[in-house]
């Protein structure tokens, strides 16, 4: 379900505030965020840990309501158009979504069911080769190795192609070896026409990884530029000292 538009993503004065019940008073999760997520681009959004990164990339998955803004993605408004807007999007959420009981072949079955794929368009082989689970098809998924779990996640968020890969946090807490091999598995999706949106607190994977880079601190976007001219800009200027100076000036 390929379609182009200028931007992947677009979003205006988005505002999300939760309530605290326990002091009766309100988080600011996000304050008046504008993101613009250009196709095709592999985009990196950058904070500290409860800076508003998960909140952003669940408004967009429906799992969360905004107050305010207005979301497209592709085009498609996500109040207007739920429906189109989702099919746009594949998620690949922080913590495993998936019954260990199953097979890797059962939940991506499941999964193009949930979309309503019929069976002669699945395409659940191919996605287990591409993420080199083929062998593992029909193992349960606790047996899983845990490269081979991330890697079913990502296989999971693809089964109804679509056009944009959201990844949050696809590499916290995982060791040096299978960071690497995630990256590569994530500039592959990039090669192949993707646009992704990949969220992290760490530095340098925005800075190997990415082409754009936006910041995000205390709920608001702080910096949001290309990767190159970041650079420029800041001459020798290490990343971490610029994301410690925007991040530490709210
Ligand atoms: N369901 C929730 N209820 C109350 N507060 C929340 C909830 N989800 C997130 N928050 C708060 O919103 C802020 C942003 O959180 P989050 O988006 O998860 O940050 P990040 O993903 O960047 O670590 C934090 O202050 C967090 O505590
Ligand atoms: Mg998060």
């Amino acid at each position: 379900m390929e379609k182009k538009t200028k931007y992947a993503v677009e979003i205006k004065k988005l505002n999300k505030t939760f309530f605290n019940k326990k002091n009766g008073k309100d988080i600011p999760a996000l304050i008046n965020v504008d993101l613009k997520i250009p196709s095709g681009s592999l985009f990196g959004l950058l904070g500290l840990n409860g800076a508003g990164k998960s909140t952003i990339i669940n408004v967009l998955a429906g799992l969360c309501l905004k107050n305010s803004g207005s979301v497209k993605i592709n085009n498609y408004d996500i109040d207007q158009s739920r429906k189109q807007s989702s099919c746009q999007i594949g998620i690949v959420p922080q913590e495993l979504n998936f019954d260990p009981f199953f097979t890797p072949k059962e939940i991506l079955e499941i999964q193009a069911g949930l979309y309503g794929i019929k069976k002669e368009h699945r395409k659940t082989k191919q996605i287990l080769e591409d993420m080199d689970l083929y062998d593992k098809s029909n193992s349960y998924t606790r047996s899983l190795s845990g490269g081979m779990k991330r890697r079913l996640m990502i296989a999971k968020a693809l089964v109804h192609d679509p056009p944009i890969l959201v990844l949050d946090e696809p590499t916290a807490g995982v060791d040096v070896t299978l960071r690497r091999q995630l990256w590569k598995y994530i500039e592959n999706l990039r090669s192949n026409g993707k646009t992704v949106l990949l969220t992290t607190h760490y530095i340098e994977e925005a800075e190997n990884l990415c082409d754009r880079i936006c910041i995000i601190s205390n709920g608001k976007i702080v910096l949001s530029k290309t990767k190159k001219s970041i650079m420029r800009e800041f001459k020798k200027k290490k990343l971490e000292d610029i994301f410690l100076k925007v991040t530490k000036s709210q």
